[in-house]
């Protein structure tokens, strides 16, 4: 097996920085890991899923209780559902009930969904304390762990009630993607492709020479792919920790795919999940990025190509057709990024070089129609 990988992202705007760790066999360590890092914690709350718990939660609390912390274990039922205020609210008693106090942690074991309502609940308590990420599904992994964005949704729309908390460390064990299911491991590669088109043809290039090995869960070559993909992550969000960088320079690109791949996911009522719609969000940038001349009309044949070869639905035109394309309009009309009826939209000039462009939302579906 490879060694771990240790990535540093810092928050020059926080004067703070954090490792993300990657590497097989991490989680059997990671008591070793907390007790170095958080060398005053001595109770841990972790928060994990009833999928996620099952599976991995022995070998994670075996390591924290060998190394002398006092663990409690909050778990939530899977999925978006549980991403509420009122469950927040529970697990914040929770925390509270197992005693916690402001030198002790929480530990994070899970998909997004866990990772952003356990970072919040952290972030809550008592005014803020540590978290650790644990994240065990491929999206998770190259995506929400890193960052700092936490929170939960409201009935309005998703993440409304949120807030910034830098995880202390993050830990990325590839071994536990041996029980996520291919669906879900399609959805981590399609950010991991969004990666790739943003800020690197060699990234992109390699997930599609590497797709066996992906779907064979091949540890070190996963291992080093979600390394890849976290560092390109990391390196812009540290160019801009809070989201307040002008256009073109900092989060907004990793809004590449999102803006039609949002309202095919709303349209499809969620029979898609969101990284296979982000996906078709990114044939989408290739065709309106080619019909408003930015890039040749080849682009849109290199995105179908690599979202074939990694396994992710490519029918797109199936949601351009009546009567769903009625769905998507209406989902576009109410995309949060929206101000006045104009769009911040990613385009893109051709693979890692994105652009950021301003669009009405009444052009889009005219111009993925044609
Ligand atoms: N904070 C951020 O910056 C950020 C970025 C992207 C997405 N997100 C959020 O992340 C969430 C989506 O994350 P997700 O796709 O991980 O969803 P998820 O947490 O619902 O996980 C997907 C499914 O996989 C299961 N699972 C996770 N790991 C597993 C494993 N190792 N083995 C077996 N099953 C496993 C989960 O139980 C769940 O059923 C959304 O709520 C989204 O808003 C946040």
């Amino acid at each position: 097996m490879s060694r771990p990988i240790a990535l540093d992202v810092a928050v020059p705007s926080e004067d703070l920085s954090y490792t993300v760790r990657v590497g097989a066999g991490l989680l059997d360590g990671i008591g070793g890991l907390l007790t170095r890092e958080l060398p005053r914690a001595r109770r841990v709350r972790v928060i994990s899923d009833d999928n996620v718990w099952p599976l991995h939660g022995e070998t994670l609390e075996a390591s924290l209780v060998s190394a002398g912390l006092d663990v409690s274990v909050q778990t939530i039922s899977p999925g978006e559902r549980s991403k509420t205020p009122a469950q927040l609210l529970e697990l914040v008693s929770g925390a509270l009930a197992a005693g916690l106090s402001r030198h002790d942690v929480v530990v994070a074991l899970g998909g997004g969904v866990v990772g952003d309502i356990a970072g919040l609940t952290a972030a809550l308590f008592m005014r803020g304390i540590p978290v650790v990420q644990c994240p065990t599904s491929l999206l998770a992994q190259v995506d929400a762990s890193v960052g700092g964005k936490v929170a939960v949704d409201l009935p309005e729309g998703k993440n409304l009630l949120g807030a910034f908390h830098f995880p202390r460390a993050v830990v990325i064990d590839p071994t536990v993607l041996q029980t996520l299911p291919d669906d879900e491991l399609g959805c981590g590669l399609a950010e991991m492709l969004k990666h790739g088109a943003l800020f690197s043809t060699e990234h992109w290039q390699e997930l599609l020479d590497h797709s066996e090995a992906i779907y064979d869960r091949d540890p070190d070559v996963l291992g080093r792919l979600v390394a890849t993909s976290v560092a390109l992550k990391a390196a812009c969000v540290s160019r801009d920790p809070l989201e307040m960088a002008g256009a073109g320079k900092g989060r907004v690109l990793l809004n590449l795919g999102h803006t039609v791949g949002h309202a095919i996911e709303q349209a499809s009522k969620f029979e898609l999940k969101h990284g296979q719609c982000v996906g078709l969000g990114l044939i989408a940038t290739a065709r309106i990025s080619a019909r408003r001349g930015l890039a040749g009309a080849e682009l849109e044949d290199i995105v179908v190509h690599a979202l074939r070869r990694l396994r992710l639905p490519i029918d797109l035109e199936r949601w351009l057709r009546p009567p769903v394309v009625t769905d998507v309009d209406a989902a576009l009309r109410h995309d949060k990024k929206r101000e006045k009826s104009t769009v911040t939209y990613i385009g893109l000039r051709e693979l890692g070089e994105p652009v950021v462009e301003s669009l009405r939302v009444d052009e889009i579906l005219g111009l993925l129609r044609g």
